[in-house]
C-alpha cells in the first residue's frame, strides 16, 4: 500500500495535471471535460487503460477482511494496480466508501470507480414494475418514480443504474417482459425518456441523481420463442421502426451510457456488433457516452460461435464498439496483448476510455470520489415519507380495470361480509415484483393489510394452497406451482355464503424476469382449479391478478364479474388496490401490452400488419391468414382498462381532408363522461398508412392525453398531427413521410373504430 505522504504529493501533481474541479466547482463545461480527460489520459499507461475498462462485481464482503487468496484476491490486486474502472453489486455507503478508497488513496493515479447497481423499479422502496407503470401513460408519475429509485439509490453510494430496459418486446413468454414498457415503440419511448430524465434529473453530479444505461442494444426483446438469451433473427423494418425508437429516445434524454446484450442479431452477436455499436449507436446517433457489455457476454460470444476463445472475444467486442467489460475478465486479460500485436488500435482503446472518464467527470467523481458516500444522507433520504406517497400514487396509476360486469366495483365501505382469498392475498413479497436486489423482502403492504385499512367491513381471510408465507422467495416460488391441496376447501368453504369474494391470484414476484419465460400463461398451480370451485360456490368475484406479464385468462373473463390487473406494485401494493377497490380511487391505466387469449397466437400485436389476405372472403373459405381452432382477437387489446366512470367517444373531426407536405392536420372527437364517477381517460391517437414502400401497421400509436372528466361532462379533444408523425424508415432507408391517404383513430384502446382520413402532400 502507498503510504499517505507519498500518496498526497501524487494526488496534488495529478490535480495540477488534469486540473480537478474544486468541492464548490462541480458543474465543468463539455470543453473543461474534453481538457481534463485528455489531459488524464496522456499520464495512463496502456494497462491503466484497458483498466478503465473493465468492471467486476463486488468480490467480497467489504466490511470483513480482505481476501488473501483466490480469484477475488487477484481482483483485489486488480483494483490497487488501477486494473478496474467499474464494480457493480457493491452497495451501502460504507461499503462503496471502501472500494472507492482502494481505487482513489492505493492505485497510482486515483481514478475514481463508477459504481453501479440494477436499479429497475426502486432501490429500498419499490415502485411498481416498469410493465406496470406503462400501464399508467402517465409520464411525470414515471419520471418522478425513477427520480426516487435515483435518490435512494444514490443516498446509497451508487452512482449508476442500469436501467431503463427499452426492449420492445411482443412476446409475454419471455420473462424480462415485466422489465420494460411493453410492445409499442411510441409509448416505449415517452417511457424510456421519461425513465432517463427521471434517473438522471438536470445536474449528473448532483447527489440525488445517477447515470442511466439503455439496454439491451439490441432486439434482445425478441428472443426466439420468448426463450430468454435466445437467437434473435429480424429485418430491417422491425428492427428501425419497432426496435431502435426507445433507445433513440433516450439519447434525446441525454443518456450517458448503453448495455449491449447476451443475444445474436442476425447472426452476429449484439456484443460482437459494430453495425449496432458503431455505425448506428457512436456514428449515425452521435452518441458520446460509453457502451458496458451485459455480463459476461463478451465471453458468451465463444458459446455463440463467433470467438473461438477469451482472446478472439475480446478483440472481436472492443473493436465493435464495447467500452467496459462486464464480469468476463477478457479485456483485463488480453486488451493490452491484443494492442501491442497491433489486433486493437490504441487509437479505439483511447476513445473507449475518454468516454468513460467523460462520465466519471460528468458525475462529479473526479471532484470527490466520495461525493455519493454520506451516511447521514442514506439514512434520511431512503424511504422517506414522500418515496412512500409517489410510490403508493404510482401504484393507483399502474392498475387497471379489465372488467366490471354489473358494477360490482368500487365495493361499499361498510355493511359487506368479505371473503380475502388465494395464495398472493396476505404476501408482502411476490409485490416487491423481480429485480429489486436492494429491497427487503417481505416489505411490501399485502392486499390483506391494505383492505385491512377499511374498517368498516369484516374480512375472512384463507390463503388456499399455493404459498406457505413468511418462507424466503426462492422457495415461496415453488411453493405456487404446488399440487398440495392442504387448504383448498377451507378457500372454498370461506367463500360460502358471503357478500363478496376478492381473489388474489396470479404469478409470484419471481415468476417473472430474467431467465423466467413459461410456455404456458396461466394462472399457475391449483388456482385455476380454485378459482372454478369458488365460483362454483359464490359468483360475486373480484378477482385480483397479481403477475409480471399478459396471461391467459379466458376463463375468468368469461365468469368472474370483476377483474383488476395489479401486477406486482411494489412497496405500496396492497394500500393502492384497496383505495381501488374502495374506489377512494378511480383507476384509469390502459394495458401497454395485448393480452392473447391463447399462447399458440404469441407474437400477438395491436401494430401488425395486414397481409396480403386478412379477411375470410366467403363462409367456409379456410385460405385467409387465421387459426382454424382460435380467433385472431386478443383477450384484452393494447390501451384497454375500464374505469369506474363511463367513457363515450364521437364526434371526430379533421381541420382538412388534404395537406400539403409539411403541412399539419388537427384531429379532434369529443368525449364525454355518461356515468357517475368522475373519472381519468387516456384518449388514444393512431394513424394507419395506406400505402407506403414499405407495409405498415394497421394501426400505430402516435399520440395520447389523460383528460379528467365529471359525472355527465363532455369535452372536445384534440391532436395536431405533424409530419414527423408519419414518418417512418422507409424502402430508401431514411426517416421520411411519404405522401398518400392516411386514416386516423380517437378512442380509449387500440380496438378502437372511431376514424378519419386524411391524404398528406399530394
Ligand atoms: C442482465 C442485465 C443486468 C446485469 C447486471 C444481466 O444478467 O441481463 O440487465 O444489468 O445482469 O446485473
Amino acid at each position: 500500500m502507498k503510504n499517505t505522504s507519498t500518496y498526497a504529493l501524487f494526488a496534488l501533481s495529478l490535480t495540477m495535471a488534469i486540473g480537478q474541479a474544486t468541492a464548490q466547482n462541480t458543474s465543468l463545461s463539455e470543453g473543461d471535460i474534453t481538457r481534463k480527460v485528455d489531459s488524464l489520459l496522456g499520464l495512463m499507461t496502456l494497462a491503466e487503460k484497458v483498466g478503465q475498462m473493465n468492471q467486476y462485481n463486488g468480490f467480497w464482503d467489504v466490511t470483513g477482511p480482505v481476501p488473501a487468496e483466490g480469484d477475488a484476491a487477484g481482483k483485489y490486486e486488480h483494483l490497487r494496480t488501477g486494473k478496474v474502472g467499474s464494480m457493480l453489486n457493491v452497495q451501502g455507503t460504507a461499503e462503496v466508501r471502501k472500494v472507492q478508497k482502494i481505487a482513489v488513496e492505493e492505485s497510482r493515479l486515483g481514478i475514481p470507480l463508477i459504481i453501479g447497481f440494477d436499479v429497475i423499479h426502486g432501490y429500498k422502496t419499490i415502485s411498481p414494475i416498469p410493465l406496470a407503470e406503462a400501464a399508467s401513460w402517465d409520464m411525470e408519475a414515471i419520471r418522478k418514480s425513477a427520480g426516487v429509485a435515483a435518490a435512494e439509490a444514490a443516498a446509497s453510494g451508487i452512482n449508476w443504474t442500469f436501467a431503463p430496459m427499452v426492449d420492445i418486446s411482443r412476446d409475454p413468454r419471455w420473462g424480462r417482459i415485466m422489465e420494460g414498457a411493453g410492445e409499442d415503440p411510441y409509448l416505449g419511448s415517452k417511457i424510456a425518456f421519461a425513465r432517463v430524465k427521471g434517473f438522471q434529473g438536470d445536474d449528473l453530479a448532483a447527489t440525488h441523481t445517477v447515470a442511466a444505461c439503455a439496454k439491451h442494444f439490441a432486439a434482445y426483446g425478441f428472443s426466439e420463442a420468448g426463450r430468454d438469451y435466445n437467437t434473435v433473427d429480424v429485418g430491417t423494418s422491425t428492427l428501425y421502426n419497432v426496435i431502435f425508437p426507445p433507445f433513440k429516445a433516450t439519447l434525446d434524454a441525454g443518456i450517458k451510457t448503453f448495455m449491449n446484450a447476451f443475444n445474436e442479431l442476425n447472426g452476429v452477436p449484439a456484443t460482437g456488433n459494430a453495425f449496432l455499436q458503431r455505425d448506428i449507436l457512436k456514428g449515425q446517433w452521435g452518441f458520446n457516452g460509453f457502451v458496458v457489455s451485459d455480463w459476461g457476454s463478451v465471453n458468451e460470444m465463444i458459446a455463440h460461435g463467433f470467438a473461438a476463445d477469451g482472446k478472439q472475444a475480446a478483440m472481436l467486442a472492443a473493436n465493435a464498439g464495447s467500452d467496459m467489460d462486464m464480469e468476463s475478465y477478457h479485456y483485463v486479460n488480453h486488451l493490452e496483448s491484443l494492442v501491442k500485436e497491433g489486433k486493437v488500435e490504441a487509437s479505439l482503446i483511447d476513445d473507449a476510455v475518454r468516454r468513460i472518464l467523460r462520465v466519471k467527470y460528468e458525475l462529479g467523481l473526479m471532484d470527490d470520489p466520495y461525493r455519493y458516500c454520506d451516511p447521514e444522507r442514506e439514512k434520511t433520504v431512503i424511504g422517506s415519507t414522500e418515496h412512500q406517497e409517489l410510490v403508493l400514487d404510482m401504484a393507483r396509476k399502474s392498475i387497471v380495470l379489465l372488467k366490471n360486469e354489473g358494477d360490482l366495483l368500487p365495493l361499499a365501505k361498510s355493511g359487506l361480509d368479505i371473503a380475502l382469498i388465494g395464495p398472493l392475498a396476505a404476501d408482502k413479497d411476490s409485490p416487491l415484483g423481480s429485480w429489486r436486489l436492494a429491497a427487503d423482502a417481505g416489505t411490501a403492504v399485502s392486499v390483506l393489510e391494505g383492505l385491512q385499512g377499511y374498517e368498516g367491513n369484516a374480512i375472512t381471510h384463507a390463503a388456499g394452497p399455493g404459498l406457505v408465507l413468511g418462507e424466503p422467495s426462492f422457495i415461496m416460488e415453488t411453493k405456487i406451482n404446488t399440487t398440495d391441496r392442504s387448504g383448498f376447501e377451507a378457500a372454498v368453504a370461506a367463500a360460502k355464503n358471503k357478500d363478496v369474494v376478492i381473489m388474489v391470484l396470479g404469478e409470484h414476484g419471481f415468476q417473472s424476469g430474467e431467465g423466467r419465460s413459461r410456455t404456458s400463461l396461466g394462472l399457475p398451480g391449483l388456482q385455476q382449479e380454485l378459482l372454478e370451485a369458488v365460483y362454483a360456490v359464490n359468483k360475486k368475484v373480484v378477482l385480483v391478478l397479481m403477475n409480471g406479464r399478459p396471461l391467459t385468462i379466458n376463463w375468468a373473463d368469461e365468469h368472474i364479474p370483476a377483474i383488476v390487473e395489479a401486477w406486482h406494485l411494489g412497496s405500496q401494493s396492497g394500500n393502492a388496490i384497496a383505495q381501488v377497490l374502495y374506489g377512494d380511487y378511480n383507476p384509469s391505466g390502459k394495458l401497454p401490452m395485448t393480452f392473447p387469449k391463447d399462447v399458440g397466437q404469441i407474437p400477438l400485436y395491436y401494430n401488425h400488419k395486414n397481409t396480403g389476405r386478412p379477411t375470410q372472403p366467403a363462409p367456409d373459405l379456410v385460405f385467409w391468414t387465421h387459426y382454424i381452432d382460435q380467433s385472431n382477437d386478443p383477450l384484452y387489446e393494447f390501451g384497454y382498462g375500464l374505469s369506474y366512470a363511463k367513457f363515450r367517444y364521437s364526434d371526430l373531426e379533421l381541420s382538412s381532408a388534404a395537406v400539403g407536405a409539411g403541412g399539419t392536420v388537427t384531429v379532434s372527437c369529443l368525449l364525454s363522461n355518461n356515468g357517475a364517477y368522475e373519472g381519468t381517460e387516456v384518449v388514444q391517437l393512431y394513424i394507419r398508412d395506406l400505402v407506403a414502400s414499405r407495409t405498415r401497421p394497421v394501426k400505430e400509436l402516435k399520440g395520447f392525453q389523460s383528460i379528467r372528466l365529471k359525472p355527465g361532462e363532455s369535452r372536445r379533444v384534440s391532436f395536431t398531427i405533424a409530419p414527423s408523425d408519419l414518418e417512418f424508415y422507409s424502402a430508401n432507408n431514411v426517416w421520411e413521410a411519404e405522401p398518400g391517404e392516411f386514416e386516423v383513430f380517437l378512442g380509449g384502446s387500440s380496438s378502437t373504430e372511431l376514424k378519419g382520413a386524411f391524404v398528406y402532400g399530394k
